[in-house]
């Protein structure tokens, strides 16, 4: 009998050409050990991560998500970027939580260019808890083809989640702890239920009606959600004129 092979995760890592690039480097050239798990993609700044690149490299059904950038404070550039990436790795994880992701998948450091040795060690402890979680969708009880369009909902929103970021969500202390204390608290819960949730719920109905016509109670266990939030969702799409019922009424489909 063939040996079962052992899982190789897929990271998919964002790092800051000023900094966390540069501890990579530095890494490598010292030859610390970590495992070979990352893809890199370098950037000028890790501000620079869209929300949606996160939701793709899961779409993409990469197993993690790696954010490296400048301590708070060194960021190169003015607004500093790495507070950006603090917010959007908040909102990401809260919204990957949602829709049924382990937000540990997702992870932000700090490591500047003369920080090797941190970044071997940053990497082998988010190695080793990708192994632990398994390939993506194992340790959430999921297909891995349901996640991925569940986060290609998610992309889908970035634009109109970016609005209200602007609009209602504006995080009014810039520093780490601002960052923590708004997004943990009881305003930015309502308000992220409210405006992002219902809307990311609303999206995943009509992405799953438009594959084609069904019956309304088929939904909620399509889509692993309450019935009572299903018929909700139903009642305002079928107000707006966004779904219908066919002729027989029995199928409802996406207009
Ligand atoms: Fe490195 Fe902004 S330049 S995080």
């Amino acid at each position: 009998m063939a040996a079962p092979t052992e899982f190789k995760p897929t990271i998919v890592g964002f790092l800051c050409n000023w900094c966390c690039y540069g501890g990579a480097d530095l890494a490598g050239v010292s030859r610390f050990q970590y495992p070979p798990h990352l893809r890199v993609i370098r950037l000028m700044c890790s501000g620079r991560v869209d929300l949606a690149f996160i939701f793709r490299a899961f779409a993409k059904k990469a197993d993690a998500v790696f954010i490296g950038g400048c301590h708070l404070n060194d960021c190169h550039y003015n607004p500093e970027g790495n507070y950006d990436a603090m917010g959007n790795t908040l909102m990401a994880k809260r919204i990957l939580e949602k829709l049924g992701v382990n937000p540990d998948r997702l992870r932000l450091e700090w490591v500047s260019a003369g920080e090797g040795v941190r970044f071997a060690e940053v990497m082998n402890e988010l190695s080793a808890k990708i192994k632990s979680l398994g390939p993506l969708g194992s340790s959430e009880g999921i297909a891995v083809a349901e996640l991925s369009s569940r986060m290609q909902t998610a992309e889908d929103l970035v634009p109109y989640i970016k609005l209200v970021e602007r609009e209602r969500l504006r995080v009014p202390v810039r520093t780490e702890e601002g960052y923590r204390k708004f997004f943990g608290s009881e305003e930015f819960d309502q308000l992220f239920n409210e405006l992002i949730l219902d809307k990311l719920v609303m999206s995943r109905i009509m992405g799953f009606l438009r594959k084609k016509p069904a019956a309304a109670m088929e939904i909620p266990g399509s889509l692993a959600l309450e019935p009572s939030e299903v018929a909700r969702h139903l009642r305002q799409l079928t107000e707006r004129g966004l779904i219908k019922f066919d002729a027989g009424q029995s199928l409802l489909a996406a207009v």
